[in-house]
Formats: C-alpha cells, structure tokens, sequence
C-alpha cells in the first residue's frame, strides 16, 4: 500500500541494502534467500521476542540495556535464547563483519521459539530450539528536527493491562501496536498516540512520548508502555542536566496545551511532534526537544568513545 504518511522509521534509501547478508541461526544468507520455516512459531503465533539496536562507529550502542530487557522478555516466557550475552555479541559482530558495516546501521535482533512439528499453539510443539534472525540495515534517519515533525491521532486502540500481555514485551505480536498505527493512518495522521485503560496519555504504537510543559518535561509513569532505552536514557539526561523531568499521569487536556512534544526510540532517537489530533504543538521553535537531543548525542559519542 503506497501512502503519502510519514513513520517514525523513514529512513534515507540505500541501495547497499539489496545485498546485505542476513543471520539466520549461525549461517549468513543473501538477503532473498534469508528464510525461516512457515512452521516457525514467530510466524505460526507471534511468539517471540526482539530488539531494536543501533551501531554508531563500531559500537552497538547502549548494549547490556537491550540486552536487559532482551534476557528479561524471553526468561518471563520461558523461552531459551540459547546463547550467553557474549554469545548474542559475537553474532552481531559476525554479522556486522560479514557486511562490513560501520556506522549508521539499524540492526534487528529477533528470536522465535522455533519450528514447530505441528501448526498449533502448545509450546511443546516447538521442539528443535530456538530460531535466531539478525538484519543489520545501513540506515539513516530522515532528520526530523529539520522538518514539521510527525502528525499524531489519538486512537481507540489502548495499551493492555500487564496481566493480560504485558505491553513491556517487545514480542513479535505486535497487534496492538499494529491496529493502533492502521487507526491514526485511517485518521490522516502518522502514527497513533495510545491512552492506557484510565484514559492517560501513555505512548506511540513504535516509540515513547514524552511533551514539555512550561519548561517540564512529562511522560507517562512507565505502565503500559515498552520500557524505552531511549526513555530511560532521556529521563537520566534532563536529571543530570537539572531540567525537570517527571514520570506521571497526564490527560490530553495538558497534552493539547503543550509546547512541544516528541517521541524517543532507538532508530529515531528523539522525534518531534507537529501536531495531535489536527491540534498544532507549540510554536515549532522546540528549545527543549533540541536541548535533549544534543545531550543524547553527546551520551551516544561519550558512550562510544569509551568503548572504541
Ligand atoms: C511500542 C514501542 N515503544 C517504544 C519503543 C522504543 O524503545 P527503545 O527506545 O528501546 O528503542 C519500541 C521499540 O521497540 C516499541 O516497540
């Protein structure tokens, strides 16, 4: 389907990605013959876990944070990665040589419960261990400080209670998500800002969100939404930078009247909003959002720095 939409994920075209090699399970396979089972639970069910990294100058940025949430996910739905930290290291490192990559790379990082014997849901059909796909993509996102920002609707569609599946998973269901995106698009707008069951303003369907208010910068309490290293690393930033930042319940009444509002994911670091609900964001001038993202770049350089 071709639209005239922005996502939060555009990113410059680059031809280099025609012939990327692709991980699957410790092999490296041209990019059309990367395949995995139709039997595969990830794509019978859903049932698996990713992430999203980024690789500045050689370094896949803020690691053992994705990792965290990586190891957490899979532990909380007793699926084994199969492979130690170091393990998942060294086959995004095989994968990144194998390209010859460098810098500006998105990478992809996806583990299913593997082929099942059976197209059903019992995991005990899923017998020969897990399947492992990682897709490095040179990868330069479209500067959005430089334009109008993205256009949000608020949708339907609401962030699930944790008891029912836990929007923290970074599962490869990502239904919710996906319905909420389509709801916002139907609407005219980007991407879609998502309520939690009380009504709150919670999050994007692909990034976190966060709006600044008389010079505060808000975003939600953290329940119902994918806990963010992006997030994380923006609310430590304003801490140490002194701008006060508070994780709470907020409606859209206060979002409305908002100065400026962005959104904060791997890929785009920080996004800034241009409108919500056909309702323009502030003045454009975005002081605060601008002062967030030179702090996390410097964050990414330090880090890197470190590491090199
Ligand atoms: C629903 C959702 N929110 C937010 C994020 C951003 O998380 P991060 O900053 O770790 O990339 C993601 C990324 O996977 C996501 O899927």
């Amino acid at each position: 389907m071709q639209t005239d939409h922005q996502t939060t994920h555009d990113a410059l075209e680059d031809p280099r990605n025609r012939d990327i090699l692709i991980y699957v399970n410790g092999e490296l396979k041209p990019r059309d013959e990367a395949k995995v089972s139709v039997y595969d639970s990830g794509f019978l069910l859903g049932d698996g876990m990713w992430e999203g990294l980024r690789l500045y100058d050689g370094v896949w940025a803020f690691f053992d944070e994705h990792m965290d949430r990586f190891f957490d996910s899979c532990k909380a739905v007793s699926l084994d990665v199969g492979l130690d930290r170091a393990g998942i290291f060294e086959a995004l490192e095989m994968t990144r040589r194998a390209n010859g990559m460098q810098t500006d790379v998105h990478c992809r990082l996806m583990l299913t419960r593997g082929v099942k014997v059976r197209p059903f849901q019992h995991p005990s059909l899923s017998r020969s261990g897990p399947t492992l796909v990682i897709i490095l993509e040179h990868s330069k996102p479209v500067d959005r400080m430089a334009g109008p920002g993205i256009q949000l609707a608020t949708v339907p569609q609401v962030r699930g209670l944790p008891m029912s599946q836990d929007p923290k998973y970074n599962s490869h269901s990502k239904l919710n998500c996906v319905i909420a995106c389509l709801q916002a698009e139907q609407a005219g707008a980007d991407e879609a800002l998502m309520l939690d069951p009380h009504g709150f303003v919670n999050t994007t369907n692909a990034c976190n969100f966060f709006i600044v208010r008389r010079g505060e910068v808000w975003t939600s309490t953290g329940d119902y939404c994918m806990n963010g290293v992006t997030r994380g690393k923006v609310i430590e930033l304003c801490r140490r930078d002194g701008i006060p930042v508070f994780e709470k319940n907020f409606s859209l009444y206060e979002t409305y009247g908002a100065e400026e509002a962005f959104l904060t994911g791997t890929f785009g670091a920080q996004t800034p909003v241009a409108s919500i609900d056909g309702k323009p964001v502030g003045d454009g001038s975005r002081p605060v959002t601008r002062r967030i993202r030179e702090l996390y770049k410097a964050e990414v350089a330090a880090y890197v720095a470190a590491r090199r």
